[in-house]
């Protein structure tokens, strides 16, 4: 079997990404980014991803500070999930993290969100502590911060 890192089909996301990138996360996402937020994270230099295949099916974003990264979004279109992309990805994710030399891995995740919580779980993230309130309308919910040491 091929490892995940060797996935040849998740490449760094470029600027002519960032519409189709935007439209499959307002298929997914409750509160979506806007192209807007995506191209900022592009200027920040932060680790942003794509799974390609016909089309782009899926993404993951992470931010590295010298100690800690911070998985700031992950998703997989609808119609592709299930399919292991979404664990591809995220092992991508942790693979920078660990690449780059930091001790933990961080993220929030809705509580209602079994299927995110599942892949993080699976990855062996812990649940770390509870923010009270961190998702704004239109699906006010607290946040479940997840961890993973490296
Ligand atoms: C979370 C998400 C990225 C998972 O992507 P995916 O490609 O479907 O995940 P995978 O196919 O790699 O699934 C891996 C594991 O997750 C779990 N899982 C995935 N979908 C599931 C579902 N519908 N129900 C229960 N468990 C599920 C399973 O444990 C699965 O392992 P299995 O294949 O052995 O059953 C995807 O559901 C998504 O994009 N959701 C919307 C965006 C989002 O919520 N992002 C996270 C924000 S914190």
């Amino acid at each position: 079997m091929r490892a995940v890192q060797d996935a040849p089909q998740i490449a760094r996301m470029e600027a002519g990404d960032v519409e189709e990138v935007a439209s499959l996360e307002a298929a997914v996402s409750p509160a979506p980014w806007s192209v807007g937020v995506f191209r900022d994270c592009l200027s920040a230099h932060y680790e942003c991803w794509v799974f390609r295949l016909d089309e782009i099916v899926g993404y993951v974003i992470v931010s590295l500070g010298p100690d800690e990264a911070h998985l700031l979004n992950i998703a997989v279109a609808p119609n592709r999930q299930r399919r292991g992309f979404g664990r591809q990805l995220l092992a991508k994710g942790v693979m920078i993290a660990r690449q780059a030399g930091v001790e933990r891995v961080f993220l929030e995740v809705r509580p209602s969100n079994l299927r995110a919580r599942a892949i993080y779980e699976k990855a062996g993230f812990e649940f770390l502590s509870l923010r009270k309130k961190y998702y704004g309308p239109p699906r006010k919910e607290d946040a479940l911060v997840y961890a993973l040491t490296l």
